[in-house]
């Protein structure tokens, strides 16, 4: 689940958010048993919310291809799941077309404004403010959701765009059943009782929506209809002026300026080879991609199958090789177009050969001894180079794949909606290094490269990534989940190409999660047995059982040209197939 030590970093750095309700969200573990992928031939989608799927699925069935159910999804998501991702917010995704073989990734991340500057969550006497990156409009970054699936609609859609925001306008004016899901996290998120606008739509005079009633998106689904008939009335229309003005009257910085220049960057996929398959994902500023082909890279050609699933020695390498790629995310991630990241040398095999050494079976390093890359060996290595969340994947009859994450960062983003509009703000400014060394909400520390400055993408983690072999479409997924999204897609890839497991049992498997900083290595609760976890601290690993994270989506591609799919049990969503 999203929310199990993301909430307890985030109750250190504010008070007053409501913990005791989210023991609400902590059930029973959703990997007691493995759950059955849904099994289809012809296309299929998976994501967190059944009603999202549904569109896209919808979308699929009139004849789209995945671009159109990708967006339909995306757009269904804002609504149904509005405290994970939506409008106001930003993502990435992947894009694989079977004809031709070509994947391309498209940034529609969040920029900093115009007027963001280094110091912007920090006190005269260079002090963090607590929760300033977290609450309110100065958290909010410049949103992309609009722009990017426009882009990609516009690029590769078979059908209008009317056609594929349908579903989602139809959610936001009908309503849909709050699940216990959304009214737990409305019931948690106590700063949307501060925002007049968020108040009136997630709360009845002040009570938290419960499960069971109906929710009804008025604003919202006006918006989706100006949107239906001019996507840039977001950014330069009456939707633009609704946010700006909002900003404007609540001490936010986000202006007209900076909707009317932001643009959706399409970028080259960072590809790497691992089991005779080919393994796709993001580049930065998403710091997903580097570190999950660093870490495919690092565990090489380990025999993780002989070692046993889950045996100590198997976690030891997949921690130790997480421990040391996020120690070099730390120190040299950040925004390609504010700061040189060495990606070419942090995913090459020759820099995995030379750390793998540092890697000790038999004993776990603290974290303090473990370094980032030394800066001159990263130069040598660099050839010259060509240059709270959700996830929803689609594969449609030709075998074209969109691998898509979004977010507006923590629940309900900033937790203020702009007047009148119905658009849940992002808090996305969080995850740059508001100081250097500050823990985000996540837990996650950095350095200069991903300082805050005017027009920069926050560094993130969201790690859409498809798998090919033999150019045929071999599984696509990914996760929300902060920090943890890399290991989680991670342990994806390696259950279904190492494991053989299928998409249910690879998605329901427990989880394991190692950032460097803090010098933890997380287990989920419940799904290790004690054995293996005494072994595991006997080797040095400073253990930590935590409630599930995670709530991925996944689609398998199986020998017989079939599709299986999963959505998490840790959440609710499914997957939807013909
Ligand atoms: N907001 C979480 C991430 O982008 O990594």
């Amino acid at each position: 689940m999203i929310f199990s030590y993301f909430w307890t970093v985030r109750a250190r750095a504010t008070a007053g958010w409501s913990l005791g309700l989210l023991s609400l969200l902590v059930n029973q573990p959703a990997w007691a048993a493995f759950i059955t992928p849904t099994r289809s031939s012809q296309g299929m989608v998976a994501s967190a919310h059944p009603l999202a799927s549904q569109a896209g699925l919808e979308v699929l069935k009139q004849g789209g291809n995945a671009a159109d159910a990708a967006v339909a999804t995306a757009f269904a998501l804002s609504v149904v799941e509005p405290f994970s991702a939506g409008l106001g917010g930003g993502g990435f995704l992947l894009v694989r077309w079977q004809k031709t073989g070509e994947t391309k990734a498209l940034d529609f991340r969040e920029r900093a404004p115009l007027q963001a500057t280094r110091n912007l969550y920090l006190d005269p006497a260079g002090k963090v403010r607590p929760g300033a990156s977290l609450d309110g409009h100065l958290a909010v970054g410049v949103p992309g959701t609009v722009a990017g699936l426009s882009d990609l609609h516009r690029q590769s859609g078979k059908l209008s765009w009317a056609q594929v925001i349908a579903p989602a306008i139809r959610y936001a004016e009908q309503g849909f059943v709050v699940s216990d899901r959304l009214a737990a996290v409305i019931t948690a998120r106590t700063a949307l009782l501060k925002n007049p606008a968020a108040r009136q739509i997630f709360t009845q005079n002040g009570i938290p929506y419960s499960a069971g009633a109906l929710l009804v998106q008025t604003d919202l689904a006006k918006t989706l209809k100006q949107i239906a008939q001019a996507p840039q009335s977001f950014y330069t229309g009456p939707i633009a002026q609704a946010i700006a003005r909002d900003m404007a009257q609540n001490n936010g910085i986000v202006s007209l300026e900076d909707l009317r220049r932001y643009r959706p960057i399409w970028r080259e996929p960072l590809c790497g080879p691992f089991r005779q398959a080919q393994v796709c994902s993001m580049p930065p500023p998403s710091s997903g991609g580097v570190h999950l082909l660093q870490i495919l890279n690092l565990i090489g050609d380990a025999d993780l199958k002989s070692m046993g699933w889950h045996s100590p020695d198997a976690l030891q390498l997949m921690a130790s090789a997480m421990q040391i790629a996020y120690a070099d995310r730390a120190t040299y991630l950040g925004d390609p177009a504010f700061v040189k990241v060495p990606v070419a040398a942090l995913i090459s095999p020759a820099y995995a050969q030379l750390r793998r050494p540092e890697i000790n079976l038999q004993q776990a390093r603290p974290s303090n001894q473990v370094k980032a890359a030394d800066p001159v060996l990263l130069q040598k290595l660099q050839r010259s180079e060509s240059s709270d969340t959700t996830h929803l994947t689609v594969v449609d009859p030709e075998r074209n794949v969109v691998s898509l994450t979004f977010t507006i960062n923590g629940p309900f983003g900033a937790g203020v909606v702009a007047a009148g509009t119905g658009i849940l703000l992002n808090n996305e400014m969080d995850d740059f290094a508001i100081a250097p060394d500050t823990p985000n909400l996540y837990g996650l520390v950095g350095q200069d490269a991903n300082a805050i400055a005017p027009g920069k993408t926050p560094l993130s983690s969201m790690t859409p990534f498809i798998v090919t072999k033999q150019g045929q479409f071999r599984l696509a997924g990914g996760s929300p989940g902060g920090s943890t999204i890399i290991t989680t897609s991670l342990q994806l890839i390696l259950n279904v190409l190492v494991y053989d497991m299928d998409a249910g049992a690879a998605i329901s498997a427990p989880r394991l999660h190692h950032q460097w900083v803090p010098d933890k290595l997380r287990l989920e609760r419940w799904g290790f047995d004690l054995m293996t976890i005494n072994e595991l601290k006997r080797r040095g690993n400073p253990i930590e059982e935590q409630s599930d994270w995670g709530n991925a989506s996944l689609i398998v591609g199986t020998p017989d040209g079939k599709l299986e799919g999963a959505a998490d049990p840790r959440g609710e969503g499914t997957a939807a197939g013909f």
